[in-house]
């Protein structure tokens, strides 16, 4: 059967439009926050993906009653009967936020460390040193063991405004007596899509003016429906894969806040873009400029989640542009992979440097992590040849149907190889 990967004709405009799948990075907490209150909450627009797999086998261990249906995710947390998560918990970074929501509900928590694309260290202290402010006592044998039993609100300064422990407070506070003020607090569009789902089940929580979360504790939620806002990394990087093969695509939904930084970057590539409300257009005549300089940064910044697609995306491009990834200390794995493809790339500390030279090409290569996967699939639509990207089963972390999506958009790109054993085996790798 040969091993599962992406079979990709390139170096040809794509045309039409998609609807965007609904967001990994939003839906993760709100499934996990799902364990603060009794009844059956139905989300919407959930992505079939496995970071939302594993993320649901975590919620029926500890006693969560979960039904999926396609899109649609039911979750009864009546009967939260365990405040311990099993090892398979470390085999994706979101597992971490079982940790508030177990604080919050059971007031205890027992989890492994969590995992995670190898895109860094991905330590926790800040997750831990917030909690403890909240009154949370840990033993760390190995694992995280929390005590919540005198948990209380309290003010919470971060010295980085990290997206998990941002929700992880915001988790372990919403039904925690007192008045908990984050500092600092992360400003992604997940962080308050997460308060609007807690504030839609009763929850108490508001974004003020400087960028604090202040939290007020409430007694209990309620069950409710809620519809999954477009996914903007997913956006992106399609965005991203237009820009540098050119065409005209439109993309439904997105024009979710989040984008606009990279509406910046594109508009400096030399590409034409328009945010409507509910969806956007892109054109692009595939020849694309290079950009001076780009920095990650958190919320609003350029988001380092689209780091890797916009390196593959100017490896085309005519000149030289810079690179700096600030947040994350090793996100630079696809640099191998894109020379294989011809793309000219001086790595420098926390800087890329990539020289288009339009002799970009069609190679084998992996994805080594999720957004270099991703990456590696936007080199392979504008460079002209065959490309193969293996090592799939990242990609699947955060993107439902990559193929089926750039399909529609009249890429030549398909899935061959490998079966379903092997899309286990590679996962449990992982
Ligand atoms: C979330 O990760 C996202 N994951 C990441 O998306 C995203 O890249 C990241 O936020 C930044 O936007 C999910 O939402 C599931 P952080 P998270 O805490 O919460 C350091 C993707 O591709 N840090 O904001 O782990 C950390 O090492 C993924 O979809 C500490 O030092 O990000 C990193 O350098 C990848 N100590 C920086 O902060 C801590 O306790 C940003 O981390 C926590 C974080």
């Amino acid at each position: 059967m040969g091993l599962r990967h992406i079979t990709i004709a390139g170096g040809k405009p794509l045309y039409g439009q998609i609807k965007i799948q609904g967001s990994k990075n939003a839906v993760l907490p709100v499934l996990t926050s799902c364990i603060l209150g009794e009844g059956i909450c139905q989300i919407d627009n959930c992505p079939r993906i496995s970071d939302v797999e594993v993320t649901l086998r975590l919620l029926e261990a500890v006693g969560c009653r979960v039904v999926r249906r396609e899109n649609t995710v039911a979750v009864d947390a009546s009967q939260v009967t365990c405040c311990g998560i099993p090892e398979e918990a470390s085999s994706i970074r979101s597992s971490i936020l079982f940790l508030g929501a177990l604080v919050g509900r059971c007031r205890a928590a027992r989890l492994p460390f969590p995992g995670g694309c190898a895109i860094g260290a991905r330590p926790v202290d800040l997750h831990i040193a917030s909690l403890k402010k909240l009154g949370v006592r840990f033993e760390e044998d190995g694992k995280l063991a929390a005590d919540g039993r005198e948990l209380c609100g309290a003010k919470v300064t971060l010295p980085f405004p990290s997206v998990g422990a941002t929700e992880n407070i915001i988790l372990a506070s919403v039904l925690a007596p007192g008045r908990t003020l984050i500092r600092n607090a992360a400003r992604e569009p997940e962080i308050d899509e997460l308060c609007g789902f807690l504030n839609l089940r009763g929850a108490k929580t508001t974004r003020r003016e400087d960028g604090s979360i202040c939290i007020e504790g409430v007694r209990k939620l309620r069950a409710v429906s809620y519809s999954m806002r477009p996914d903007r990394i997913v956006a992106g990087t399609y965005l991203l894969a237009a820009a540098a093969a050119g065409g005209r695509v439109r993309l439904q939904g997105a024009s979710m806040p989040g984008l606009e930084s990279l509406s910046a970057v594109l508009r400096k590539m030399g590409v034409h873009i328009k945010l409507e409300h509910g969806s956007c257009e892109l054109v692009s005549n595939g020849r694309i400029q290079a950009v001076p300089y780009v920095e990650t940064a958190p919320y609003p910044g350029f988001p380092t989640d689209l780091q890797s697609p916009l390196l593959a995306a100017l490896a085309g491009a005519g000149g030289e542009s810079l690179i700096r990834e600030k947040i994350f200390e090793n996100r630079f794995r696809v640099v191998p992979e894109l020379r294989k493809m011809g793309a000219e790339i001086v790595t420098e500390r926390d800087c890329v440097k990539v020289r288009g030279n339009g002799h970009m090409h069609g190679a084998e290569v992996t994805a080594t992590d999720l957004r270099s996967g991703a990456a590696l699939v936007v080199a392979g639509l504008a460079a002209p040849g065959i490309t193969r990207v293996s090592g799939l089963a990242y990609i699947e972390r955060g993107y439902e149907d990559i193929c089926r999506d750039l399909r529609q958009l009249g890429a030549d790109i398909s899935l061959s190889g490998g079966d379903r054993k092997e899309n286990e085996n590679s996962r449990k790798a992982r």
